[in-house]
């Protein structure tokens, strides 16, 4: 067992890479999809299911496990590896991303945010050093820094304010975290949609020499089109030897787009929460199963797929359950749906290996374009 962190790279092809994040708990293979565990479950789905399909790591939420059932509760029932029976590596987000879109009366200083409860009203604290101090006590295995992301569209002043908090945050949760040698702790780029922010923000967080990066601020309202341009513009400033993982993105082609400019980690709600509204991912693009068309139509999701819930169930059957708010619905495409991404992930690692990182993304992208026939 390796009891260290450490990151290599396998093959590049372009700027995509092929990499290799080891931990004691495990190893993950990148390009990665980490699939949404908010509340110590990916929605819908078994543990055994989700490791199944080829996920080697899951993301957890800060935020929704300090409110319930609270990260003293879990360190005292050994860790969430255990509460939730996923043995393998978690990464957690810290917090100020769902504070900032959930929570109610925040307040947000230099020491921290204030906020109280989505769930029952009561009030906390999130400092950079509690987000780690919980981070610890669920025992992540990667934790990241609290940051302040704003939306977009803002102003240049707001979104260089909160770059420039996040940097400060950043060396917070750097000393909170201090040596620990089988985990990590990533810095957050900010930034919002300005190129020379992004760069200032990134040069920064390289030179607090940190075990991982992440692209934060991005998909918050802005076109696709200005994400892969702040890509472009960080990518390039990040050390070439550490992760970087692009936080809260995204559809298939947004991933496909971002690994060509050198991004090794995703992680989305799209995949879990599109399930559970009756959408499918599919090689041949999405599928309403709330569509009438489906309602007599006896063909599977996809008949080469491996995933049962693709090959095994006909249309007509998935769009009934839809339909009746069943609860086998949103499994069935929950399941479909982290397959399609998982098969994804493993297609664009072999084709990075093989030299073929542009000839695979051009055909996935013109079998999504045929639709689904
Ligand atoms: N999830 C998606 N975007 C962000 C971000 O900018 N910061 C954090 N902490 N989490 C995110």
């Amino acid at each position: 067992m390796n009891e260290n962190f450490q990151f290599k790279l396998i093959a590049t092809d372009g700027k995509a890479r092929r990499g290799e994040i080891t931990m004691p708990r495990g190893t993950v293979r990148t390009p990665a999809f980490m699939p949404v565990g908010t509340g110590g479950t990916v929605k819908a789905m078994y543990m055994d299911q989700v490791r199944d399909l080829g996920a080697d790591i899951i993301l957890g939420n800060t935020y929704h496990l300090m409110l319930r059932p609270g990260a003293e509760r879990v360190a005292k029932l050994g860790g969430l590896h255990d509460f939730a029976r996923w043995p393998g590596p978690i990464l957690t987000d810290s917090g100020g991303f769902q504070v900032m879109s959930l929570a109610q009366l925040r307040k947000l200083t230099e020491s921290g945010v204030t906020f109280r409860s989505h769930i029952d009203g009561r009030a906390y604290e999130m400092t950079p050093e509690r987000s780690i101090e919980i981070q610890g006590l669920l025992d992540s295995d990667i934790q990241m820094q609290l940051d302040e992301c704003v939306a977009l569209p803002s102003t240049p002043a707001d979104i260089q304010r909160a770059m420039e908090l996040s940097l400060r945050w950043a060396e917070r949760c750097k000393a909170a975290f201090g040596n620990q040698p089988g985990k990590a702790m990533f810095g957050i780029v900010q930034g919002g949609d300005i190129a020379d922010l992004r760069i200032r923000s990134a040069q920064a967080l390289k030179n607090m020499d940190l075990k991982g990066y992440a692209v934060g601020g991005l998909a918050v309202g802005e076109p696709q089109e200005i994400m892969l341009e702040m890509l472009d513009a960080t990518c390039p400033e990040l050390p070439g030897d550490k992760p970087r993982y692009l936080m809260g993105v995204g559809t298939p082609d947004d991933i496909l787009k971002s690994v060509a400019r050198g991004i090794d980690m995703f992680d989305c709600v799209m995949p879990t929460r599109a399930g559970r509204h009756g959408l499918a991912f599919t090689r041949r693009g999405k599928v309403n199963l709330r569509n009438a068309r489906h309602a007599d139509d006896p063909r599977p999701l996809d008949e080469e797929s491996t995933c049962p819930a693709a090959r095994d169930y006909s249309r007509a059957y998935l769009h009934h359950l839809v339909k009746s708010g069943e609860s086998l619905g949103a499994m069935l495409l929950t399941w479909n749906n982290l397959s399609y991404y998982q098969h994804l992930m493993q297609g664009i690692r072999s084709a990075i290996e093989a030299g073929n990182f542009n000839g695979f993304a051009g055909e996935t992208q013109a079998a999504w374009e045929q639709g689904d026939i």
